[in-house]
């Protein structure tokens, strides 16, 4: 495995992505101790980028030790930084920063850039650079702005570079990586149906014969969970289904009647009034994704206590809903409901997450390897506090009945229509009233906002081209059928600068 320290990056979760392409397990950790990193034994370490200063006293810098296992280390941007500091080059703010893409030129023909053309773009974002590069170093590629733009000491196996190789815009990356996990020797024999035997066999030895409770809302990520923990532990799990009131029209009956086919201690919980309660004249979406994530919590510690002796909860948290969430020391964008919306206490031994480092491509993969059906492998994703973050500001039981009704039109339509590949399409309750005109009077309604996404990893995504034909009918359709609503938008935003969901 190839092991990535964590400094705080925005692209970091895209390195181990990278890796992993190569088929070569990859793990990211943050400020972890040398105790754990010779635990896990690493064949190659990774540090990646972040927004700190390596001459800042705060800021987090790698342990010594590691230039001491005898692996090679690559350093990516602050990574990079990072090394050239503790091996006792000097790194500065530098006169001119750069940012975006930049001509990269390979000034030395070395392992890391083999087959990488002599001149190409990379990504580059930094305002710091290495002046003077550690003994034993040698130059091995500039920029305009950078005459340190990689460096390396072919003797040790270590490398740098300052710009990003993971980001699509650097049109070498992927060869560097490939380089990088030939060079730490690395079989390159991990497949998904490796994971997924390697993590029953994980799950069996950490939790023996003791008692497991699954959240499993139906969606891909706790469905795939669902099944890897069946095969670990068989009857000692139970799956526990929250109805929160806050799901698609139809949801909670499809979701029971596609579970109980399977052999599985499978509850349904109703919760509606209760989450609804809770989220009553709450507005601030960080506020709702934390009382849903609290009370999600609250239900299913309720239903351990009834079962008795159950030590692990599971849940389906996936890569971008840690990173998201904030990891280390990135920025919070949301916090999703299963990570940064957990409470501070929770009644269990342990939340469980086999799925925590996957993307979703790589999830509904694992799906089919565990042999679940396609309709549940390629569902669209539905987020955990569901409709409550779809509805914009307070949420009431009027506004639930009218997006639910909004949003089954709009999947009909596209279903009737064969709108294909769409990742990922709802109807949202924006908070804005407007005045139309219906029949011969005037009316001061809901406007819906209509969104679909094209993407598969769920962390950037661009707007679909739904065809007007589609559109006006769905549109029509929903000031005609949908009581409240006389305006419906489309939105055309991508991510980033939005997000998917609207809170
Ligand atoms: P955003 O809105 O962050 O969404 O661009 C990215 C993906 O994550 C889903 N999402 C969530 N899923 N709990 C979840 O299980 C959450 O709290 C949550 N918030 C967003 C979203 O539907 C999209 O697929």
């Amino acid at each position: 495995m190839i092991l990535v320290l964590d400094f705080g990056g925005q692209y970091n979760q895209l390195i181990a992505r990278r890796v992993r392409e190569n088929n070569v397990y990859c793990e990211v950790h943050t400020a972890v101790s040398m105790e754990k990193i010779r635990e896990l034994n690493p064949e190659g370490i990774i540090l990646t980028g972040g927004p700190q200063s390596v001459y800042k006293e705060d800021s987090l810098l790698p342990p010594m030790e590691i230039f001491n296992l005898g692996v090679p280390v690559l350093g990516i941007c602050y990574g990079a930084q990072a090394m050239a500091h503790v091996l006792g080059g000097e790194v500065k703010p530098a006169q001119v920063s750069e940012y975006g893409k930049t001509e990269v030129e390979v000034v030395s023909e070395v392992k890391l850039f083999a087959g990488v053309n002599k001149k190409s773009v990379a990504w580059m974002s930094h305002t710091d650079r290495i002046f003077s590069a550690p003994e034993g170093f040698i130059k091995t590629a500039l920029t305009k702005n950078c005459p340190i733009a990689a460096m390396e000491n072919p003797a040790k196996n270590f490398y740098a570079v300052q710009f990003h190789p993971e980001v699509v815009h650097t049109v070498e990356g992927a060869k560097i990586f490939s380089n990088f996990v030939n060079i730490c020797g690395c079989k390159r024999d991990w497949k998904m149906s490796s994971f997924v035997v390697d993590t029953i066999a994980k799950l069996k030895n950490k939790i023996g014969d003791g008692k497991v409770l699954c959240a499993l809302s139906g969606g891909v990520d706790s469905s795939v969970a669902a099944a890897l923990l069946s095969k670990a532990v068989g009857k000692n799990l139970t799956c526990v289904f929250v109805d929160h009131g806050l799901l698609r029209k139809n949801e909670a009956a499809e979701v029971v009647e596609v579970f109980s086919k399977f052999d599985l201690n499978f509850i349904k919980v109703d919760a509606g009034e209760r989450f609804l309660g809770k989220l009553r004249g709450v507005v601030e979406p960080e506020r709702k994704r934390k009382i849903i994530g609290e009370e999600f919590i609250r239900v299913f510690e309720e239903v351990s206590k009834k079962i008795g002796a159950v030590d692990y909860l599971v849940q389906g948290t996936i890569y971008p809903d840690v990173i998201e969430s904030g990891l280390g020391k990135s920025a919070v964008i949301k916090s999703h409901h299963n990570v940064g919306g957990l409470p501070d206490f929770v009644d269990f031994k342990e939340i469980v997450e086999p799925l925590r480092l996957l993307f979703k491509d790589e999830v509904r993969q694992a799906g089919r390897e565990l042999g679940l059906p396609e309709n549940i492998v390629n569902r669209q994703p539905f987020p955990g506090p569901g409709l409550g973050i779809r509805i914009i500001g307070e949420i009431t039981a009027e506004k639930i009945k009218i997006v639910q009704d909004a949003d089954a039109i709009y999947r009909e339509e596209i279903s009737k229509a064969g709108v294909k590949n769409l990742a990922q399409y709802f109807a949202a309750l924006t908070n804005m009233r407007s005045v139309g005109v219906m029949g011969d009077g005037r009316t001061y309604d809901y406007a819906i906002a209509l969104r679909a996404v094209l993407t598969s990893d769920f962390m950037t995504a661009e707007a679909a081209q739904i065809p007007w034909e589609v559109l006006s009918v769905v549109a029509n359709r929903i000031v005609n059928e949908v009581k409240g609503v006389n305006r419906v938008l489309y939105d055309c935003t991508s991510k980033p600068p939005a997000t998917i969901e609207f809170e």
